[in-house]
């Protein structure tokens, strides 16, 4: 269950790096979400190790918070503008960021 936190910041620092280089508008709204999930994923790391939570709820947050409401439904808001920095600078866009068509 640890590693599954220790996941988490290292994704968003990637993802943020990558957003200063698209250029995305709404970067501090953006970063201001990855602190709050952070901060919470801390939380509960530290609950989890004095056993005043369970891998159950940790994982609730890990599925519903970061995966669900925060990768799939926030992160999708960056996607146009990396369709964009692609065009118009002829790079391609790292696979886990493609959109996937249906
Ligand atoms: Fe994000």
């Amino acid at each position: 269950m640890d590693e599954l936190l220790i996941r988490i910041p290292h994704h968003f620092k990637h993802e943020e790096k990558m957003l200063k280089e698209i250029r995305f508008p709404p970067i501090r709204a953006h970063c201001l979400s990855h602190s709050r999930l952070l901060e919470r994923a801390d939380k509960l790391a530290a609950q989890l190790r004095d056993r005043q939570t369970t891998s159950g709820t940790v994982l609730g947050f890990v599925v519903h918070d970061v995966v669900a409401r925060h990768i799939v439904l926030e992160d999708r808001e960056f996607f146009p503008w990396m369709q964009r920095h692609k065009a118009d600078n002829g790079r391609a866009v790292p696979s886990r960021f493609r959109r996937k068509t249906p």
